[in-house]
């Protein structure tokens, strides 16, 4: 699902809502068909709605595994004190990294001194590394090179044939109808049209979020 709109349309709190940083005010948030209500963006992680923001959420002076499983540690018990397995987060986030084809110097690297594709790509991996079943993703390619944005698009790609289900938010209409199945587009705060990408085109989608076109029902595909 591609949200879309104009800047300042609402797009990112609508999903820190979903994500849980922002409590709704009103309406109800089903998943998989249940009502449910998050009070933080870890309780919807542990119950498989992951959330890569807008700003990332990295830390910067922080290595790759470390990253990936911020919050998350794995640990073992030796003579019944609890250390960090930080071998075993490396290996795994080799392996993750290595499914997302993300090429990186080395696992110790700082954050900081990644490109912008493969901050993206360990944001990607920690979403991957919970096993969650939603990914919301705001505006992943806004601030990458072609050959990064093609990666990020791949990524995506790879997660809708994994059966995994995923929300992009981008202002580029081209990848926006490269990648997803429905198109939501959201003016002011309301949802104004909800699009089968394959029924539309990238005019009557631009018209939508310039408010050029108004919302005739027989176009919004149902919920
Ligand atoms: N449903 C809403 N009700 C009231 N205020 C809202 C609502 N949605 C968004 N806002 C306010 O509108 C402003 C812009 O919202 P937001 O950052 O979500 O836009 P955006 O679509 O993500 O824009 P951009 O494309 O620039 O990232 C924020 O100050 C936010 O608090
Ligand atoms: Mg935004």
């Amino acid at each position: 699902m591609a949200l879309v709109g104009d800047n300042g349309a609402g797009k990112s709190t609508l999903i820190k809502t979903l994500a849980g940083a922002h409590l709704p005010d009103e309406g109800v948030i089903l998943l998989d068909g249940q009502p449910v209500r998050f009070s933080s963006p870890k309780d919807a992680w542990m119950r498989g709605v992951a959330t890569i923001f807008q700003e990332l959420a990295l830390a910067g002076k922080m290595t790759i595994s470390d990253n990936i499983f911020l919050g998350r540690e794995l640990t073992r018990t030796i003579a019944g004190i609890q250390f960090l397995d930080r071998r075993a987060m490396r290996q795994r986030s080799r392996e993750l990294l290595e499914e997302l084809d993300v090429s990186v110097p080395d696992i110790h690297t700082w954050v900081e001194h990644l490109s912008g594709g493969q901050r993206q790509g360990v944001a990607i991996a920690r979403a991957l590394n919970i096993d969650a079943d939603v990914i919301i993703m705001d505006e992943p390619t806004a601030a990458l090179a072609v050959a990064e944005v093609r990666k990020v698009l791949a990524f995506i790609k790879a997660l809708r044939r994994q059966g995994k289900s995923v929300i992009l938010i981008s202002h580029n209409v081209q990848d926006v109808f490269e990648v997803s199945d429905r198109i939501t587009v959201l003016r002011r705060g309301r949802r104004i049209a909800m699009l089968e990408t394959n029924q539309t085109t990238p005019e009557e989608v631009v018209g939508y979020i310039t408010g050029a076109a108004e919302v005739t029902r027989s176009r919004v595909a149902s919920d």
